[in-house]
């Protein structure tokens, strides 16, 4: 349980009930910060946030919006709400343009008309597609693979103009792959149905049941797609950062968040097996869609602007606690 401190100002985050969002929540409580969660529970988990109030309703509903700002005055907000599958949102790009945009939008609508003016908004690495450079500068081309990067430049796009003609300010954090679980083992990545490698490569590993790495012909040194994996505890401590930055008259900016270290889909098979300490099973299939060879952070900004540097990011560190997640008791 996370010890709270004081009425600090009062935040509200939409969607904090979900993995990153949950992890978010309780670095704010340990901060101080007076929390309000607004969550439709699609995919979040109410017991990930024992004790903070939670508005169960949708950015969707007008009413549901209205009645959450005229019944409290936030100072900020911090918006999770979301989709967030790159593969799923190729199939079906309508639900993706009206969960992240229409709703993202009814959000910045409902702020603005509240005079709510600093948001921490997250963004995504998804915003980049195939990128040009390695590890990936901010200033990098806009060129999404999929409808849900898409959807993170439209909503980065509209926070720009927000700032522009409101003077509301926003830090839009491009995450990197968010892993790892809390070391208290009390909240982790918990997806349903899960599509994300780690956690598929640990069920793997406990399980016996091969797990299928899309593609073995990337330009990569092994052939598989690499990724930079940032523990979810260093991605919460960003938001607190970001938060702090806009309480103290930042300007807005958009921050890659990650590591600035790659590994490939191999490698993380590699790493479960030596934590789990047995073979992984696996087969190679065939690529993914939308998925872009290889996406790694560079990190200088995030440093500049926000003082952020990973401490709980090494490959052993995410695995080691995710596995500790996934292998708890009371599952
Ligand atoms: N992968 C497999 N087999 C699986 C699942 C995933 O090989 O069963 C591969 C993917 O093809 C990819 C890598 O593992 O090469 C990582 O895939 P994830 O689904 O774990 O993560 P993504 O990189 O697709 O996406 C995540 C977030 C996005 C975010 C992106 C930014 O879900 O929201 O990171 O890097 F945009």
């Amino acid at each position: 349980m996370v010890e709270r401190k004081s009425s600090g100002p009062r935040v509200l985050v939409t969607g904090g009930a979900g993995y990153i969002g949950s992890h978010t929540v309780r670095a704010l409580l340990e901060e101080g910060y007076n929390v309000v969660v607004f969550d439709d529970l699609s995919r979040g988990h109410p017991e990930s946030i024992p004790g903070t109030p939670l508005v169960i309703g949708e950015l969707s509903d007008p009413r549901a919006l209205k009645d959450l700002f005229t019944h409290t005055k936030f100072d900020a907000v911090i918006h999770f709400a979301g989709e967030s599958l790159v593969g799923e949102s190729v199939r079906n790009p309508d639900k993706y343009f009206q969960r992240n945009v229409v709703g993202g939008l009814s959000l910045l609508s409902a702020m603005q008309r509240a005079g709510v003016k600093k948001i921490v908004f997250s963004s995504s690495a998804g915003v980049y597609g195939e990128p040009e450079e390695i590890p990936i500068p901010e200033e990098a081309p806009l060129r999404p693979s999929s409808p849900y990067g898409e959807t993170k430049v439209m909503m980065e796009h509209a926070l720009s103009w927000y700032d522009r003609a409101y003077g509301m300010k926003h830090m839009s954090l491009r995450y990197f792959n968010a892993a790892g679980a809390d070391a208290s083992g009390q909240i982790g990545e918990d997806h349903e149905p899960e599509t994300h490698l780690i956690p598929l490569v640990i069920e793997a590993a406990l399980r016996g049941q091969p797990i299928t790495i899309f593609g073995d012909d990337y330009p990569t040194p092994d052939g598989t797609c690499i990724r930079d994996y940032v523990h979810v505890t260093d991605l919460a401590h960003a938001h607190v950062l970001a938060l702090a930055a806009l309480f103290g008259g930042s300007e807005s900016h958009a921050l890659n968040i990650g590591s600035g270290r790659g590994y490939s889909n191999m490698e993380i098979v590699r790493a479960v097996s030596r934590i789990a300490g047995r073979e992984t099973p696996h087969v190679m299939g065939p690529r993914r869609d939308g998925d872009p060879a290889i996406l790694v952070a560079r990190t200088e900004k995030a440093r500049e602007i926000l003082g952020f540097v990973t401490q709980h990011s090494s490959l052993e560190h995410i695995v080691e606690t995710a596995w500790r997640w996934h292998t708890r008791e009371d599952r």
